[in-house]
């Protein structure tokens, strides 16, 4: 579990699954797209490369200090992205901090899958019979962040259950976790349920996006578990 993708550990473990969480709100944006049907997101790095796509068709969509760039289609706000805006739609998306995790999570694994309270049981669900994962939270500009901290810890307790207070393989043998997956770990079920009062959540709040927050608290609203194959992030079944 990394609470930040630059926290990179000095060795150099291969991950069979990464799985990356910007919760607030680059993920859960695109979990909320695939399930409204869109056709597939692109992210991208910067605004320029994100008009570039929109010259191909794609809607340019995402945020800078939160808020669409005047010349994009769709903001970051999930909300936006209902099903009659996306279906059937290519979309490029670029963000501050989650984007930017979605593509460095490449180094870690070759499988990336995306996270959000909104597919939690799916993810996890998933997620279950691999044996190495990574989780990437993309944090806020270089800081840790609350939310993101909260959905890694809700993805470990489901995965590893009540057996890890002595820090062992569970019972099929299989977890064994990290400092970090254990501080969220413990942190989510001290907790119990999604609980937004970071930095960033007070930050959308105060520019107008209080839906976006409560929003993204909907544990299981959906069951697409997005994956990201270099090029573009799709629905996977497997
Ligand atoms: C990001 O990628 O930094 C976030 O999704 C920012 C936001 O809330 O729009």
């Amino acid at each position: 579990m990394l609470f930040l993708p630059d926290l990179r550990p000095t060795w150099d473990l291969e991950y069979d699954t990464a799985v990356v969480i910007d919760v607030l709100r680059a993920t859960t944006t695109i979990v909320t797209a695939l399930a409204n049907g869109a056709l597939e997101v692109v992210p991208v790095a910067s605004l320029e490369e994100a008009m570039e796509f929109g010259k191909r068709g794609y809607l340019v969509c995402g945020e800078r200090g939160g808020l669409k760039p005047p010349e994009f289609d769709l903001g970051n706000s999930p909300l936006d992205y209902t099903r009659d805006r996306v279906e059937g739609r290519k979309i490029c998306i670029t963000t501050s901090n989650g984007t930017k995790a979605i593509l460095c999570a490449l180094n870690f694994s070759k499988r990336v899958f995306l996270g959000s309270f909104l597919n939690l049981s799916t993810l996890a669900e998933r997620l279950k019979n691999v044996e190495k994962i990574i989780i990437i939270c993309a944090g806020n500009e270089k800081t840790v962040s609350f939310e993101d901290c909260l959905l890694a810890g809700a993805i470990v307790s489901k995965l590893v259950g009540a057996d890890v207070s002595s820090n062992g393989p569970n019972e099929s043998g299989k977890f064994f976790l990290s400092d970090s997956a254990m501080i969220v770990k413990y942190l989510w079920e001290s907790v119990r349920f999604p609980n937004f009062h970071g930095v960033h959540a007070k930050k959308l709040r105060e520019l107008g996006f209080s839906e976006d927050v409560e929003f993204a608290k909907s544990v299981d609203l959906y069951s697409v578990v997005p994956e990201f194959d270099g090029n573009k992030i799709v629905p996977t079944n497997r």
